[in-house]
């Protein structure tokens, strides 16, 4: 387990190792951490996973409201997280060029994009209706539960 982490994101990141124990679905197990991400962090409105298929994200397992279901790699939040492969905090939506709005209650998001290989096959993306609702915490929690799910899938 990483030391670097909250007591938070520990607790948080085990749960999730606990959900992937015994299965290596790519779906399930993105549907289930969505689901426990959804549920254990406070002020989200959205949370889900796009995934790379060619040149866009087509959009995965989520909780939260309806959302876009194709985003072309380079546009929004999301495809630029995918483009740049960074981590992208966005403490106001409405000041970043070109973000998508899917749920006009969102004002604050973070995008991880996860990597295999050094590629990117997909981003996991949290919305709040909160401005700067995500720290430095979030990013470091969040970035290493992407990837205890990467390790734990196909
Ligand atoms: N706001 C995102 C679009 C995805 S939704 O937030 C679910 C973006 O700008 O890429």
């Amino acid at each position: 387990m990483n030391d670097s982490l909250s007591p938070f994101y520990r607790r948080l990141a085990a749960q999730a190792d606990g959900l992937f124990e015994d299965e290596r679905h790519p779906v399930s197990n993105a549907a289930n951490l969505a689901a426990l991400l959804y549920h254990e962090l406070d002020r989200v409105n959205w949370v889900g996973f796009y995934f790379l298929e060619g040149e866009v994200l087509k959009v995965g397992p989520f909780q939260g409201l309806p959302a876009c279901t194709t985003i072309p790699l380079g546009r929004g939040v999301c495809g630029t997280a995918a483009k740049r492969r960074a981590v992208l905090r966005v403490d106001d939506v409405h000041r970043f060029d070109g973000h998508i709005v899917c749920d006009t209650a969102s004002n604050s998001e973070l995008v991880v994009p996860l990597l295999r290989d050094g590629e990117v096959i997909g981003v996991l993306d949290l919305d709040s209706p909160d401005f700067g609702r995500f720290t430095p915490e979030d990013e470091a929690g969040i970035a290493h539960i992407a990837a205890r799910y990467l390790a734990s899938v196909d």
